[in-house]
């Protein structure tokens, strides 16, 4: 299974770096791409404009979020049918940070999982425990959970496992731990979505950098990564993804 490399800058980058990231991105090697797939999701005010600096590459795009509504009186809110006219293939959904700093629940994660699909989105939901679950020993059934109430019926997009405590920490889950933790969300896909879940890419993230990309892309059942932090300099990100191992 090929994996995906997926960079979320979440609320960085500006209009004037993104010309020079985007060029360092075009000069990767034709073979890095028969390895892995790469993505880059922008804060959606310069999609556009990545968009535009990224055209006829094969280097797709995606947001961080969209509203669970359609087109309409919701004040500060982007549709998915708008992000995806602005050049999103993908959308982030249910991450940690927005869990938290807005109080997203499973069942909204849903809802936007819903909308983004019918706008031609694939969305990537983000599960994933924090650090008081890990400890007391609950961080499975958390994740059990959370797959359950944010997966629509007939989910069709990916599935990203991020410890809360390895985010933007520098501490990286241990490859056992996240071999362990991608088996039950594999077994838990297959039992909500059948065949469809046996073949659905599991992306890890928390602290993934190239200094540990090889060894957590070796893992079993890792479908690619999850990249924040290490995703704002191009060069680190071309660096994780030729550590890919697809075909
Ligand atoms: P990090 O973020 O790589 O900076 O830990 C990952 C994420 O939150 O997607």
């Amino acid at each position: 299974m090929r994996q995906l490399i997926a960079g979320n800058w979440k609320m960085n980058g500006r209009m004037g770096s993104i010309d020079a990231y985007a060029k360092m991105l075009r000069a990767a090697p034709a073979s890095l791409f028969s390895k892995a797939d790469l993505l880059i999701c922008p804060p959606a005010v310069l999609l556009y404009s990545l968009a535009a600096d990224l055209a006829g590459s094969k280097i797709m795009l995606g947001v961080q979020d969209c509203s669970a509504h359609g087109d309409g009186a919701h004040t500060g809110d982007l549709s998915a049918a708008m992000l995806q006219e602005c050049g999103a293939k993908f959308v982030i959904l249910g991450h940690s940070e927005r869990r938290v700093d807005h109080k997203e629940s499973d069942a909204l994660v849903r809802h936007k999982a819903i909308a983004a699909a019918q706008a031609g989105l694939t969305p990537i939901i983000c599960v994933g425990e924090n650090l008081i679950e890990r400890d007391t020993l609950v961080a499975e059934s958390v994740v059990r959970a959370q797959l359950q109430g944010s997966l629509p019926d007939g989910f069709a997009g990916l599935i990203a496992y991020e410890p809360i405590w390895a985010i933007g920490t520098g501490r990286t889950a241990e490859c056992e731990d996240i071999q362990r933790m991608h088996e039950v969300i594999r077994a838990e896909l297959k039992t909500l979505l059948g065949q469809g879940g046996a073949d659905m890419r599991i992306l890890y993230g928390g602290s993934v950098k190239p200094s540990n990309a090889e060894d957590i892309l070796a893992t079993p059942n890792v479908g690619g990564a999850l990249v924040g932090g290490a995703s704002l300099n191009a060069a680190d990100l071309l660096t994780i993804a030729a550590c890919a191992r697809g075909g």
